[in-house]
Order: C-alpha cells, then structure tokens, then sequence
C-alpha cells in the first residue's frame, strides 16, 4: 500500500502527527490523504453514544468470547462490529482489548479475552480479521501491560524482558501477524519509560522486529512529550487537535530535536492507515443475522461449571412451575461500566423475558428479584405525561424552555426512557443549549406497593422534584459538571420519602435550569417501600414452591469501570444470603451468574448447576433460554481460573509500591501456570466447564510437528468439544486449541499444530528455540491430565 500521492512538506508531515478532533485524524486533501474517524470499543462502536438514544449493536464481552475458544465464532462477532462501524461512518474502532486478566481484580478485565496470551492473540487476531475484512480497521490496546487500573496514568510496571516477551507482548505479536491496521499505546510506564515513549517495545521491537508498517496512537490524553514519543516511534497523538504533536514537532525538527526522516515515517505510517481505513467498506451486516450471531456468540461463552445428576438442559414440558430469581434476571449486566458503553436498543430483553418466551406456554413462572436490582440510583419506571407523536410509551415527557422557570410555550419536546440525562454541549443539541433556560420532565408514575417511595434527584443545576404538585425534593446543583459522569456511575443523589397508595397514579414532575457549563446532567429515579427481608421471604417462598429454580446473581453495570480496580472477588453479600437462603429450600437451583471476571465461587457446591453467562452482551436473554431448554450447548470453556481462594492467584493485589512501581513478579507464570508451578489446584480451571454432548477421544498421535487425536460424540445430542494442547515445562502453557462441533454419533479428526512461538524461550541473546522431546498433553483443561505425548524438535 501507498503513502502520500506527493512528498509532504515539514509542515504538513507535522501535522498529521496529531488528530483532527476527539475521533478524526488530520486529512490533507491534495496529497490524497483523508482523514479517518474513529469510535471507541470492543463491545461495539461505541464513541458518540452520549445518551440512551445512540444505540449501536453490543457483543458479549471479550472474556465471554474468550470462554468459545471458537476462532471462526470470534471472527464474525468482528465481522458484525466492523459492518456496524461501517454503518455509522466509522472507519477505525478501538479494539480489540489485549491485555491480560493477570488478576481478577482488575476493573476492565471483563474487556481481556482471557489470562492466557495465546488464547487472547488467537481470539483478538480473529476478532481482528473479521473486523477488517469490512473495511474498518482495528486499533489493538493497550501496548503494554496495561493488565490493571489502579493508578493506570502513573504506574511503572516492572517485568523482565522474557515475560514482557513471551506473555504479554505475545498477542500483540499476534494482531500483527492478522494484519492490524493500529496499535493503541497505553498510559502506564514499563520499566521506567511510558509507553508512548519507549523506543524499546515501539521502535526496537514492534516496528523492527515485527515488521509492523502501521501506525502507533497514544491512549486518549496518554502523551507527555512529543519530542520523547515521536523520537520513541510513536506516529499519532490522540485525542486532536494536537496538544504536544502536530505543528509543534516541525519547530522542533527545525530545531534538530526530532529527524525530519521520523516526521515522514510516521505521516506516512498514518497517510497509508487512512488510505486502508477509508477504502471499499462491505455492506453493512444485515440486523437481523447480525443479531442471530450475537445471541450464537453469547450462549457459545456460557460455562457450565457443576451440573449434579444432569439437572440442565430443563425441558419445559417437565416442570409445573419454575422460579426464576435474582436481580440479574429483570436488571442484567449485559456489559461493563467503561466509556465504551454501548447504548442497547430498547426493547432488548432481559433474561426473565427470554425465559417466559421460551418456557411460558409449558409451565408456570414466577419471578422474585429477592435482592434490590439497583443498589445505587433506581429506574424512574414512569409513562410520558403527554403524547407527543413519537410512538413512545414508557418514560418521562421532557421540554425544553427558553425561561429560567419552565415558564412560557417549550421550545421543543422529547420523551426519554432513562433515569439520566446529560446533555454534553456542542456534541448534542448545541442550537438548543443556545436558547434553553430550562428543563421539565414529566411522567405518571403507577403505584403497585402501598408504602414510603423513595424518590431521587441529583443534578448540575437546581433541581427539584414534585409529586402530585407537591415539592418533595430540592437538589442544589453543586454537582461539579466535570464530574457529572463520575456522579452518575456512584448514583450520588437527594430523596425523600412520599407515602403512596396502591392502585393509584401520580404525577412526577422534576424541573431544572441550566448553568452555564459544557456538560449538564439531571438524574432521577424512585424505589418502592420494599424492605430487604420482604425480597428475600418472597423470593424463598417462590423458591419453595417451585419444581427448580434458576437463580441469576451478579454485578450492576456499573460494577467494572475504567481507572479503579476491584477490591474483592466476591458477589455482594445481599446476593450471598440469597444464595444460601434459596439453596437451602430448594436443591434444584441452577446458579446463572452474570460477571465480568473470575470470581469468588464458594458458594458453587450449594447449587445442582452453576452456568458463568459473563457479561453476554444484547443476546443474553435468549442465548440464556436456549442453554437452559438445551435447544443451545453452553458452549464456554473457562477463560481465566477461578483459585479456591483469593490468596492462591499468583497476581492479585494491583496496588503499586510507594515509588509507583508494579512489580509482576510472577513473571511468565501468571494465572494457571502459576497456580499449577505453586501446587494450588483451581476450583474451576482454565479450559475446564461441561457442555451437554459427551465425546471420546482415539488414536491420539504425533505426525511430524503436529498433533492428532479423533473425537467422537458418544451421546444423542450435537454439541462441542474445546481439545487443548498444553506443555507441563519448564512451566505449563496452552500451546493450542481446536473447537469442534459434532452431531450425535459424528466423529472428527482433529489436527493442532503447536504454535512455534509458544515453544521458544527469551534469553539475553534473543530467542531461543525449545528442542529435543517435548512432552506435551491433549486436554480437557489445563489441569487434566488428558493424554501424554511427546514432539520431536530438531
Ligand atoms: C481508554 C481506551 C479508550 C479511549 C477512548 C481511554 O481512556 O483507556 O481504552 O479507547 O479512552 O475512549
């Protein structure tokens, strides 16, 4: 591929060093070079969607897509995002996410595919490929080690050279390998130097090395000096317009700080970037097989990690009545809490939802929450005031005064289904914020409980909210607006207490004026008089009465966010004690629980069946109806380890030492090969979980450098076997995978080539390759003993 059409004077190169805008690279028109937008990831196209109403397709999570160990799978769910971006005029996405899940505290780990590299380059360079072949590129992050959150812009991580190479530089290497167009460098240091300035891991490695002919962005705001990154290799500052980059780097060429030979490099590096990225697109995916491989990739993550006498799949026509319990089932966690949040659209069901359609016409059901869904601000579930034209029936009437008093004619109306608004000036609605003074929202509010409601207001500016007419809360408006988001996530908010009765209708009505400011926020919401013990006594009588029960835990959506760490691996006690109580009542109870991460599992072997959703993305609820009803295998493997305990993980504590440094002092043996080198079996290791279908596995062999075995579906079910090849020296690591998919009685010969990567060894004086008989293991999981064989390597 070509650069520049002409050659690009000091001046424009420079240019081209820094963005546009928040998502645009800089374009010079005449020398042929366009700009490029951009859109955050991975679970979608994500950056614009400053409100509810942006809505764009959400995918499972890269930990849920790292549970398929299924390449070809992986492969269309970035098909279905790079059409999605095609769509919306996006030519580049911010994915996918390469890190590693070292520890499961880390806040994003939900975005990591897995904690073993392999798995994770395998998957992000399918992800990768499937992306690209629409035509958008991808822009792999964060290089490197960015594994964690605490202290994400200062902390210097220190790893050796060996495991920098082997583990964590290792699916980068293989993005590389699957053509991306992008790398994202990320704000943390690694060995003293950041890493959009170490000219060792972006120069000397990547682009040398490697051969890597694209382009290296900072992480949004990640730069320090631009003299340091672009001398580092370093080519595109981001966000634009240029704060250290851009025009700035040609005084200091000028100046003999930085080479004119670089300048061009990297303007040619983004010239040639832009020209893929904004060349043919496919035609965007059709939404309704985009949807279908959304809810096949969501169940083809699910792990079914205990299944006692065989209690899943549950045929509908068998049970009378079936509970269905839990938060996670009317308020589920279909992704994580970072700025790459994907608005779904409305209408996407949630998993009580998905198991009424699949299993109401057979047997009765009845849904308990048994805990508070929405622990922090909750919904305001109200009808709009007034009809408005726009077919929308459910949420609040909102208009839009010129006065400061909602006085006077609205300017304009919407009707808005949230519990929060933000309006971000000059990114929505500018020609609105010029005139508006003031804001009303309006609903009718139907009382079910007779009881003490609590109803909420939170905002920038005066607030105030009234039921019936009657003011019952004021909000002073102290809120900072930068923090607005800040806010919103911590549900931070005035109430009070209104006594309603059931049966009737009220009016809520919560006005607002605005202050001068970029961002403004109103946010609202109210609970019913529900006690926690009235929850949990209804759900365990529900549970009683019930031929089984599928309990469905898990985080909010905010529980996993950037720039904050986790600080335990436990559900939330209230969900704990629902646990206990329900089990207690009732031995049928099949566990759902709906995280980003390993998690504290304890509790497992109280339940009959323990299925891990992860976050599924928009196709939860059907891709969950279906595994349970068997009409799907839970297709998942584990991704990560779950330990025994928190103090088994070979990383856990993420917070950096006093001098800001993070020692990964496990060195290459992190997740289950540390756990497995320190003798700590995991309660649920990686590669393990069930599935539905049984196979055999025959005439297992070694052929030149690769390996062989037949599997056999030996049950009357089509289902899935992930066969895992790992070495057990001079630490256990995933040297390669095959998913097969077999119908009942149908056999298959699966070939694994080891990946010569994974059999090599970093020394000081470069790479070295393993030799001589290499004893390996075909597996079901990292800890199965499986069937020995041994590779012969010259
Ligand atoms: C995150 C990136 C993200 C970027 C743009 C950064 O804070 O670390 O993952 O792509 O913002 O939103």
């Amino acid at each position: 591929m070509s650069g520049p059409v002409r050659k690009l004077s000091l001046d424009e190169a420079s240019s081209l060093t820094a963005g546009a805008a928040m998502w645009a690279s800089v374009g010079i028109p005449d020398a042929g070079i366009a700009s490029f937008t951009m859109a955050d990831g991975p679970m979608g196209v994500a950056s614009g969607n400053v409100d509810e109403r942006d809505i764009s397709l959400l995918t499972p999570c890269p930990t849920a897509l790292g549970a398929s160990w299924d390449r070809e799978l992986v492969r269309k769910v970035g098909r279905v995002v790079g059409g999605d971006a095609v769509a919306r005029g996006v030519d580049a996405v911010l994915g996918p996410n390469l890190n590693l899940a070292r520890s499961p505290l880390a806040g994003r780990a939900f975005e990591y595919f897995s904690e073993d590299p392999f798995l994770a380059g395998c998957l992000g360079a399918a992800w990768i490929t499937g992306l690209q072949e629409t035509g958008t590129g991808a822009v792999a992050k964060h290089m490197v080690c960015n594994d964690s959150e605490t202290a994400r812009d200062s902390v210097d991580v220190q790893v050796d050279e060996a495991t920098l190479r082997e583990v964590y530089l290792l699916p980068f290497e293989l993005a590389h390998e699957a053509d991306c167009r992008a790398f994202l460098a990320a704000y943390n240091k690694v060995n003293g130097a950041w890493c959009s300035e170490s000219a060792r891991v972006l120069s000397d490695i990547v682009k040398d090395e490697w051969g890597f002919d694209g382009l290296i962005m900072s992480d949004w705001f990640g730069t320090h000096s631009g003299v340091d990154a672009i001398n580092a290799g370093l080519d595109l500052e981001m966000p634009g317009p240029a704060r250290v980059m851009g025009q700035k780097l040609a005084d200091a060429a000028a100046h003999g700080a930085v080479a004119e030979g670089r300048l061009q490099d990297a303007a040619e590096r983004v010239a040639r970037v832009a020209q893929r990225v904004t060349g043919p697109k496919a035609a965007p995916a059709d939404p309704s097989a985009a949807e279908a491989v959304l809810e096949e990739a969501a169940a083809a993550g699910m792990v079914l990690l205990r299944n006692e006498g065989g209690i899943l799949p549950l045929s509908p026509a068998s049970l009378t009545k079936l509970a269905v319990i839990g938060p996670n089932a009317a308020a589920p966690c279909y992704q994580g809490g970072t700025f790459a949040k994907i608005a779904v659209a409305p209408g996407t069901p949630s998993p009580i939802e998905g198991i009424r359609a699949r299993f109401g016409e057979a047997c009765e059901i009845v849904f308990e929450p048994g805990v508070d869904p929405q622990p922090r601000l909750p919904a305001m579930p109200v009808r709009p005031a007034r009809d408005i034209g726009d077919g929308c029936t459910t949420g609040m009437t909102i208009d839009y005064f010129a006065s400061e008093d909602c006085s006077g004619a609205p300017l304009t109306s919407e009707t808005r289904d949230t519990n929060s608004l933000v309006w971000f000036v000059g990114v929505h609605d500018q020609a609105r914020f010029d005139r508006a003074g003031s804001v009303r929202a309006t609903g009718r509010f139907s009382v079910t409980q007779s009881g003490a409601h609590r109803f909420y207001v939170g905002s920038t500016g005066a607030a105030r909210l009234s039921v019936n007419g009657a003011e019952a809360v004021r909000a002073g408006g102290t809120v900072d607006a930068r923090d607005v988001m800040g806010v919103l996530k911590r549900g931070d908010a005035e109430f009070a207490d209104v006594v309603l009765e059931a049966g009737t209708q009220v009016e809520v009505e919560v006005t607002f004026r605005f202050v001068g400011a970029r961002v403004h926020g109103l946010w609202f919401g109210v609970r019913s008089p529900d006690s926690a013990e009235a929850m949990l006594a209804r759900a365990i009588d529900a549970a009683r009465s019930a031929d089984a029960v599928v309990l469905i835990v898990g985080e909010t959506s905010d529980s996993s966010v950037e720039s904050k760490d986790r600080a335990d691996t436990k559900l939330a006690e209230a969900q704990l004690e629902l646990i206990r109580a329900v089990t207690a009542v009732n031995p049928r109870t099949i566990a759902v629980v709906n995280v980003g991460h390993a998690f504290d599992a304890e509790w497992g072997d109280l339940c009959a069946a323990l299925l891990v959703a992860w976050y599924p993305g928009q196709g939860f609820a059907h891709a969950l109806a279906s595994v349970l009803a068997g009409d799907r295998e839970p297709g998942g493997r584990m991704p990560v380890s779950i330990a025994q305990c928190e103090s088994d993980y070979p990383a856990f504590d993420l917070t950096p030492a006093a001098d800001g440094s993070l020692v990964y002092a496990e060195g290459s043996r992190i997740g289950y090969r540390g756990l497995i080198a320190d003798g700590r079996p995991a309660r649920h290791p990686v590669g393990s979980g069930e599935g539905y279908a049984r196979f055999a596995w025959s005439a297992a062999r070694v052929e030149g450098e690769s390996v062989h075995v037949t599997v056999t579906n030996t049950s009357d079910r089509a289902g899935a076997e992930v066969v895992q090849l790992y070495r057990d020296a001079p630490e256990c690591a995933l040297l390669g995978f095959a998913k097969v998919w077999l119908g009942a009685g149908e056999a298959a010969q699966v070939v694994i080539q080891p990946d010569p990567r994974l059999l090599r060894h970093w020394q000081p004086q470069g790479w070295q390759a393993m030799r001589g008989p290499i004893a390996v293991r075909l597996a079901r999981s990292a800890e199965d003993g499986g069937i020995p064989l041994v590779l012969m390597r010259s």
